[in-house]
């Protein structure tokens, strides 16, 4: 019981990470997921690499039957960590009603069985688009909490303060990680990131662009203050996202906590610009990319990078890989990824 993992949509990208670090860490792992953005088949991916098969059941958890049926028989969990949500932005923007309604209620629909259950520990998959752009940088867990830019960004928002209000009202206690911005994979190229028609996300379309799939990259303005005009982000390695969640889990495991919820960014503390990915990645890969720049995309931030401190100083948890590893396995996936299919 005391290692026990609940992970909510751990067969998507930072799931499926995340449950074979928890697995290396000794703990035994349960997988809800409704397959939604993922495929069944990364639980037998995950095998691949720890030899361990997690517990899968497809469960589609703003669903509350559906939610109510699996918890009856599955319940003996330490912690849960929840990344189950909905996340294409620009389709949020479209669509912002199945985006509150699947993001909001599977997130209640699990607090209540925490407390129905009495399992007292949830991580929180939370986003840096909750500060918007910041005004210092880089930014910590003290700056304010800015107008989501996004239906998707405010699920987070609202999400985080759900998870605070019913933390002070029962016995749960709530690690909400920020993430930056996840990118690269598993160094078996076993898992990695599987994005559904056109990627809306830098890496994904990069990848497919030096694959010959995309024939051109857009960036998206070069004339942001920055010191080259584009866009700065604070990109981390997905491997050591995952391994933040450990940190959090042992954390609450070790009772270390100091109040009922915190907050930690998980970023490297290092912003980096669209053209020095795309220069990086050319570097480490030995591949042109063949790139436009073009106007500015609705909604974008110029530049954001993390305070890292907290989660260094609290957590223990520190990112080891920089930015060569990253995009050098983010290519290492692409080129297995088709053959990783069917
Ligand atoms: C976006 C979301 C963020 C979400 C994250 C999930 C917005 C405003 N933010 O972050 O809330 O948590 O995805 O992964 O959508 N870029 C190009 N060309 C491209 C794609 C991106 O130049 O084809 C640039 C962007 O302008 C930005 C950077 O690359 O400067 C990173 O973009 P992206 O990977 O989409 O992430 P975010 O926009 O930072």
């Amino acid at each position: 019981m005391k290692n026990k993992i609940l992970v909510t949509g751990g067969t998507g990208f930072i799931g499926s990470h995340t449950v074979v670090e928890l697995q290396n860490n000794g703990f035994e792992v349960v997988i809800v997921d409704n397959l939604s953005n993922s495929y069944e088949k990364v639980v037998d991916d995950i095998a691949k690499i720890t030899n361990i098969k997690p517990v899968f059941k497809k469960v589609d958890l703003k669903n509350k039957c559906e939610v109510s049926e699996f918890f009856k028989d599955n319940h003996d969990f330490f912690g849960i960590i929840h990344f189950a949500a909905s996340k294409a932005v620009g389709e949020s923007v479209k669509k912002p009603l199945p985006y509150y309604e699947n993001n909001i209620n599977s997130t209640i629909n699990i607090l209540e069985m925490m407390i129905k259950y009495d399992i007292n520990n949830v991580v929180f998959s939370s986003s840096c688009t909750v500060y918007g752009q910041p005004d210092v940088l880089p930014v910590s867990e003290t700056a304010p909490l800015k107008k989501a830019m996004s239906p998707y960004g405010n699920t987070k928002h609202i999400c985080e303060d759900i998870i605070d209000d019913t933390a002070a009202a029962s016995n749960i206690n709530a690690i909400n990680l920020r993430y930056f911005n996840p990118i690269g994979a598993h160094e078996s190229a076993f898992i990695g990131e599987y994005p559904q028609g056109t990627p809306n996300n830098l890496i994904p379309y990069l990848t497919q662009t030096a694959a010959g799939i995309r024939e051109c990259l857009s960036v998206y303005g070069d004339d942001y203050n920055t010191p080259d005009g584009t866009g700065i982000r604070d990109y981390i390695h997905v491997v050591d996202l995952a391994n933040a969640h450990v940190s959090a889990i042992k954390r609450m495991l070790d009772k270390k906590m100091k109040s009922k919820v915190e907050v930690f960014n998980i970023g490297t503390g290092i912003g980096y610009s669209v053209l020095d990915i795309i220069k990086t990645f050319e570097k480490v890969n030995g591949i042109k990319i063949n790139y436009k720049i073009i106007e500015r995309r609705e909604g974008d931030i110029e530049k954001v990078w993390a305070d890292p401190t907290l989660a260094n100083t609290e957590l223990g948890w520190h990112a080891k890989h920089n930015l060569d590893d990253m995009l050098r396995s983010s290519w290492q996936w692409e080129c297995r990824r088709d053959k990783n299919e069917g």
